[in-house]
């Protein structure tokens, strides 16, 4: 009986997961379970990997932590690592995507201020989601979030998602910004067009707007890229992640690039425990490791085998809208609301997810093999056409 002392913000649970180990989730029942979702887009190197679980403790046992007030190696070797693979010039670590993305916020706001504009604004999607903070659930562009939180902030605008037109048609000096996912998650892994992101850079460019990717839920290999904006050619003004950077612990990084880089001065911004020894060690491992064991690629090539699986499985079934995805983050979209899908796949052993109500979101870890995409098509597909 789960315990009635944490508040109920996430409805009913009905598994309790107790253990761990590569791509398998273990419950208190002794069940075995493939996941199929990574603690949503976190998991890259699956659970309890020996590599991060050394660095860690390792970590653990000679600093835990100490404050901004000091330097410390971790963080150092953390940001000169994230500097060298993205060509972002600094960055702030905080301690989750959403407060990445304040600190992207912000730096937007502060870099319209430094010009001398009042009420600088930044343009969202609709669809998107960038978290749960009061800014950071403004801007997001699904009214879900927002109900029940009014007053909300201003200086947010929302246009339709992979619509330049809309942009363009945007005739507003008040705007600093635009912050994008470059693959909205939970709005239902919807993909824009192959130039979006190009398109976007042109536009901010000729605008004077900084372009800022979240890539909470697409970066740290999921797409196949390190960051998804590495499938393109441009380079983004500022760039947040969190999710699969800490594997699993608490870290977010809100990197800078050109201009947006000098706007945070001391003083601006802060964060006690942010960038502190342990996660940033942690952090290091887990890009190197992706880095080093070819993971990327992997997200990449597994990718495109269970978009091929689902496609040919699924083919001519009537409940199947549209599969779409990008690396490892794979969605079925469905004529129908399924919800349902959720328990029933674990019933049958496989962890999945289900965003903007009918489409099934597959973020498998990074370490998939065939064998086990195999598993996750023939379970899914299943489950589709029972449904
Ligand atoms: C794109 C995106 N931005 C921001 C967030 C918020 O991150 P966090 O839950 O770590 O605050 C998420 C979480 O799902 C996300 O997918």
């Amino acid at each position: 009986m789960a315990t009635t002392a944490l508040m109920n913000t996430y409805g009913e649970r009905k598994l309790t997961l107790v253990k761990g180990e590569g791509v398998y989730l273990w419950d208190d029942q002794g069940r075995r379970y493939l996941d199929a979702l990574s603690g949503i887009a976190v998991c890259g190197l699956g659970h309890s990997h020996p590599g991060l679980t050394a660095a860690i403790s390792e970590q653990a046992g000679t600093l835990l932590h100490v404050s901004n007030l000091y330097n410390t190696e971790p963080s150092q070797q953390l940001a000169d690592l994230l500097r060298a693979e993205t060509g972002m010039e600094n960055m702030f670590f905080s301690n989750s995507g959403a407060e990445a993305n304040e600190a992207a916020i912000k730096i937007a706001r502060k870099f319209g201020n430094d010009q001398g504009i009042q009420n600088p604004t930044i343009i969202t999607m609709n669809g998107s989601f960038h978290g749960r903070t009061m800014a950071t659930l403004t801007a997001t562009g699904n009214p879900k979030v927002k109900e029940g939180f009014t007053p909300l902030l201003e200086g947010f605008i929302h246009v339709d998602y992979n619509d330049i037109d809309a942009l363009k048609a945007i005739d507003n000096s008040d705007v600093v910004a635009i912050l994008v996912e470059p693959v909205q998650g939970e709005g239902g892994v919807k993909v824009p067009a192959d130039d979006y992101l190009v398109q976007l850079r042109e536009l901010c460019d000729q605008r004077g707007w900084l372009l800022m990717l979240d890539e909470i839920q697409t970066g740290n290999g999921r797409t196949g890229e390190l960051y998804a904006f590495q499938h393109t050619g441009i380079m983004p003004d500022v760039l947040t992640t969190a999710k699969g950077l800490g594997n699993g612990l608490p870290i977010g990084a809100c990197m800078a690039y050109g201009k947006a880089a000098q706007v945070l001065q001391p003083g601006n911004h802060g964060s006690t425990y942010g960038g502190n020894p342990l996660v940033c060690q942690g952090a290091y491992t887990v890009i190197r490791t992706l880095l080093d064991d070819g993971l990327i690629a992997n997200a990449k090539t597994i990718g495109s085998y269970l978009l091929d699986g689902f496609n040919r499985e699924l083919e001519g079934e009537a409940k199947v809208q549209n599969i779409r995805g990008k690396g490892l983050m794979i969605g079925i979209e469905l004529t129908q609301p399924c919800a349902e899908l959720v328990g029933a796949a674990a019933e049958a052993g496989l962890l999945i997810n289900v965003t903007a109500g009918n489409t099934v979101r597959l973020l498998p870890p990074l370490i998939t093999t065939e064998a086990d995409a195999d598993q996750i098509i023939a379970i899914v597909s299943q489950l589709i056409r029972n449904l």
